[in-house]
């Protein structure tokens, strides 16, 4: 062999080793089954339908959702003309505020919570003292820091501004005229003469009422069913993945968030809370995050459990549509024990890195400062914290955050 072609031959089984050497990595599965199966149960394409909520006959009229969205914005339904569902979940901000407390008239305790996919959970806030969308919506109308109003306001705003709105739905709207039955302001709320003058209305009236105001409710819900998270990179590449479509598995995700997510369903165990294509388990941990000063003390789900069980509005309630048998959530909840001291409710991850600040009370301004607290698992407040040292490096911290976000995509609402 001459000098020259020893080269050639040379640069030819050169290139045979490197070929042969991507082929072997290109064509080395990336994820093992066990892995592919965790991907498939977190991807969107695996949300079932939304089932019917059996409390609210109205939940999936589309009436009612126009109706509901109407409400939904408008500020006239509250104390000062100035506060609607709107001012604290914000569309353009994935339908949150981006404050660490709520403002509405006052200022609320705990962070404003997104709207998105929340049809799905069977409680509802971070303690999760109510048990469906309509219930929950009742709660922030009457509250003396958020819309600061009163049900009988309500009532009368409705006659005055949506009657054949509410008509078309719910049927003919009770006469209402009679002030001295049926006054300005009343209502079960702190305020004493509004409290006072509820009290002082018939049993009957009262009934008529808030009859009304849970229709408002039942519409709102209606609203909210229709806004869901949509398709992520995460998605697409999980449908890649399950299709063994590594083209498409290679251009949608980078090395840094495939590190991250490889991270997320393994070493660091974020599943275990952050699981199912919303990314929560829909129930309530205590993970240790911090109370915040000046405010008053939150027990999270250990009040929050007592609480709907005594809800004026739920799924048992007189309010509610539902046969008794069919508040599964509320007949078999777990009222009571240790597991529930400052646990809150698992929020969902999607479109999270573009909620800041994070937590409850919104106690952590960066993603940074969320999984330093998961690496270093610190001592809860009060109550045992479910988390443990995690000791990731910091590149492992930064592919984490890649990841989340991969979990990002449009938000749909009507
Ligand atoms: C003043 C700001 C403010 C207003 C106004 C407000 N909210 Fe909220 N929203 C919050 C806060 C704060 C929370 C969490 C409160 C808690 O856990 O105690 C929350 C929680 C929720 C949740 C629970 C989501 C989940 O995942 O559990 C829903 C749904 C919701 N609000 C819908 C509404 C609707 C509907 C209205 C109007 C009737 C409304 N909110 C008005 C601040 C507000
Ligand atoms: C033991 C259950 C559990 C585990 C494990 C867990 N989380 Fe959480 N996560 C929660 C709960 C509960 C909250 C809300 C806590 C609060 O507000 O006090 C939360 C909140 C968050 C938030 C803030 C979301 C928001 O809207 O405020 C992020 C981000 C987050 N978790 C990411 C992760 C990551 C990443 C991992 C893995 C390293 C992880 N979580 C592991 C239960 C868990």
């Amino acid at each position: 062999m001459s000098e020259r072609n020893k080269i050639l031959a040379g640069f030819a089984l050169l290139a045979v080793l490197i070929i042969g050497g991507l082929s072997y990595i290109l064509s080395r599965p990336t994820w093992t089954d066990t892995e592919l199966t965790t991907l498939r149960t977190l991807w969107i394409g695996s949300l079932p339908p939304l089932a019917p909520d059996p409390s609210n006959q109205y939940g999936d009229d589309p009436r009612a959702a126009e109706f509901g969205k109407q409400l939904f914005f408008d500020t006239r339904f509250s104390s000062n003309g100035e506060v609607a569902c709107a001012t604290c979940h914000i569309p353009e901000k994935g339908f949150q505020d981006g404050l660490p407390l709520a403002q509405g008239v006052g200022t609320t305790n705990r962070r404003a919570m997104p709207i998105a996919g929340t049809a799905y959970s069977p409680w509802m806030f971070w303690d999760g003292r109510k048990d469906s969308q309509w219930a929950q919506a009742l709660g922030p109308l009457e509250s003396p820091v958020e819309h600061g109003g009163s049900r009988t306001q309500y009532a009368h705003l409705i006659d005055e501004n949506y009657r054949s709105e509410y008509e078309a739905i719910f049927g003919e709207l009770p006469d209402l005229s009679d002030r001295t039955r049926f006054p300005k302001a009343a209502g079960q709320v702190d305020d004493p003469t509004v409290r006072a003058a509820w009290e002082a209305m018939s049993p009957a009236d009262q009934k008529t009422v808030t009859q009304i105001y849970v229709n408002m409710g039942k519409a709102i819900a209606a609203y909210e069913r229709l806004i869901m998270p949509g398709e992520s990179r995460f998605d697409i590449y999980v449908q890649a993945a399950l299709e063994n479509d590594k083209k498409t598995m290679n251009s949608t995700l980078t090395t840094e968030e495939l590190e991250g997510l490889r991270l997320f369903i393994g070493e660091a165990n974020c599943t275990r809370c952050h699981n199912d294509p919303l990314f929560t388990d829909n129930s309530f941990h205590n993970t240790g995050v911090s109370a915040v000063e000046n405010l008053p003390e939150d027990t999270g789900r250990t009040q929050g459990a007592q609480k709907v069980l005594t809800d004026e509005f739920n799924c048992l309630s007189l309010y509610s549509d539902a046969e008794p048998d069919q508040c599964s959530e509320l007949n078999f909840m777990v009222a009571e024990g240790e597991e529930l001291e400052r646990a809150f409710k698992v929020p969902s991850l999607r479109n999270v890195t573009s909620r800041a600040p994070y937590m409850h009370a919104g106690q952590f301004t960066t993603l940074e400062a969320v999984l330093n607290h998961y690496n270093t698992a610190p001592a809860a407040p009060t109550g045992h914290s479910e988390l443990e040292v995690l000791n990731l490096s910091e590149r492992q911290i930064k592919s984490i955050i890649a990841f989340l976000y991969t979990l990002n995509s449009d938000i749909s609402a009507p």
